[in-house]
């Protein structure tokens, strides 16, 4: 049965009286995830405290393994950071992003450009490690950073794929924007959701040699 006229109206006076009164009115955002530089879904009322919808597309390399893959989700607007970000872990295990936040209705409809992905190594370096199932991790071998990674992560908390929930700890090197990231915060990627105890940013330490 289609609203009768009465219900809609009814239903744009809430939203306009919640909006001017500050109230907490639920978000509705695109929700899908899937492999490729878009997808499409349905709209969502967002969950309490989630009051932004994003588009992410994401390339990474896992072990060597490369794919693509774009979200569109509800999250916290204050951890929603709207750009690029790139991170090394290694030479084959990477992750580059391209993220848009935005705070009405649907508003994560649209695509966003893909992420460049410049591997020309800039001399700095990070410890670096990726474990799974810890909270802490050595970081006693170290990667080379690439593009415009000028900082050092240390990133732990947990780590949900699907159904499967789990601690996490890595390390290695990232463009400043990661620094946007603090601990607290929810951070989807293209593939998994992180929820963060620790994330640690500090630029990168000038290679040896190299006069300032
Ligand atoms: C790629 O990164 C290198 C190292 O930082 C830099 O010199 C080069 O200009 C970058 N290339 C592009 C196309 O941004």
């Amino acid at each position: 049965m289609r609203p009768s006229t009465r219900q809609r109206t009814f239903l744009l006076a809430f939203t306009v009286l919640c909006t001017l009164l500050g109230l907490g009115c639920p978000l509705s955002c695109e929700v899908c995830k899937g492999p490729g530089h878009t997808c499409s879904g349905k709209l969502k009322k967002c969950e309490a405290g989630k009051d932004a919808c994003v588009v992410l597309v994401g390339e990474s390399s896992t072990k060597g393994r490369k794919s693509v893959n774009t979200l569109k989700a509800c999250m916290k607007f204050s951890d929603c950071y709207s750009g690029f970000v790139s991170t090394t872990m290694g030479p084959n295990d990477y992750m580059v992003s391209n993220a848009q936040c935005c705070q009405s209705d649907g508003c994560n409809h649209d695509s966003v450009p893909p992420p460049q992905n410049n591997r020309t190594e800039n001399g700095l370096m990070c410890p670096s490690c990726i474990v799974p199932f810890q909270d802490s991790c050595p970081g006693t071998r170290a990667t080379r950073c690439v593009g415009q990674e000028t900082h050092c992560i240390y990133f732990a908390g947990n780590v949900q794929a699907g159904i499967f929930n789990t601690k996490f700890a890595t390390r290695g090197c990232a463009t400043q924007s990661a620094c946007y990231t603090k601990p607290g915060a929810e951070v989807p990627s293209a593939s998994y959701l992180y929820f963060l105890r620790r994330a640690d940013c500090l630029p990168a330490p000038q290679p040896p040699g190299r006069a300032e």
